[in-house]
């Protein structure tokens, strides 16, 4: 039996960027197809994997090694493994590629301002006065990807229309197929939508 192809979907952008939301939708539509697929999201890594590593250029290489070595477990062993982490260097973002060979790197490009805007955690708020030192976008440096695989602009387009987009350019680069996506919606119809 052929061993399903693995690989991993990087998103990087800054804080409330909106990582989470569409590494959380992209889970669920390649949860529907059947893949195996796991999610790693800073927030809950930085409870488990990397617990104790602080916001230094030096703990967040740390942290983003850690996360690159689980993610090439995940898809040397064929499963996808979507990562939804700041990883504001780009040196360090080039290394996990290299290391992991199979990897998609969705940047979400969203203006520092947007970012403000919406400032989930109230951190922004917290960082521009200066109670959070190291702050992603406000006191720390965020490097664009130079050649991402997909940008997403995530201020003008919806999460959903950003989630077709991105499987979309899965399908490009073909870790997906069109006769999967097809056998997702015939089942779809015939569940009425609730697989
Ligand atoms: S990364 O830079 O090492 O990739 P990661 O994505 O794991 O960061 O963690 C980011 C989360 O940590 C954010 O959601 C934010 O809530 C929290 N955080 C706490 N301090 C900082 C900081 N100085 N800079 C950025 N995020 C921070």
């Amino acid at each position: 039996m052929l061993r399903p192809r693995g690989f991993t979907v990087w998103f990087t952008g800054l804080p409330c960027s909106g990582k989470s939301t569409l590494a959380r939708l992209l889970h669920q539509r390649l949860q529907r197809l059947g893949l195996s697929v796991e999610l790693l999201d800073g927030d809950e890594v930085r409870q488990r994997l990397t617990r104790g590593l602080g916001f230094s250029k030096e703990d967040r290489d740390e942290n983003i090694s850690r996360i690159a070595y689980v993610a090439r477990l995940l898809t040397h062993a064929g499963a996808v493994a979507i990562i939804a982490a700041i990883s504001p260097y780009r040196q360090a973002r080039d290394h996990a590629r290299a290391e992991i060979g199979d990897f998609v790197e969705v940047y979400l490009d969203c203006p520092l301002e947007e970012c403000i805007r919406r400032d989930v955690k109230g951190q922004y708020a917290r960082a521009l006065r200066g109670e959070i030192p190291h702050f992603t976008g406000v006191s720390d440096p965020y490097e664009p990807p130079l050649q991402p695989d997909l940008l997403v602009k995530s201020d003008v387009e919806s999460p959903e229309e950003s989630l077709q987009r991105i499987v979309g350019r899965l399908v490009e680069l073909g870790y997906l197929s069109f006769e999967d996506l097809s056998r997702s919606a015939s089942e779809d119809q015939t569940t009425g939508g609730l697989a």
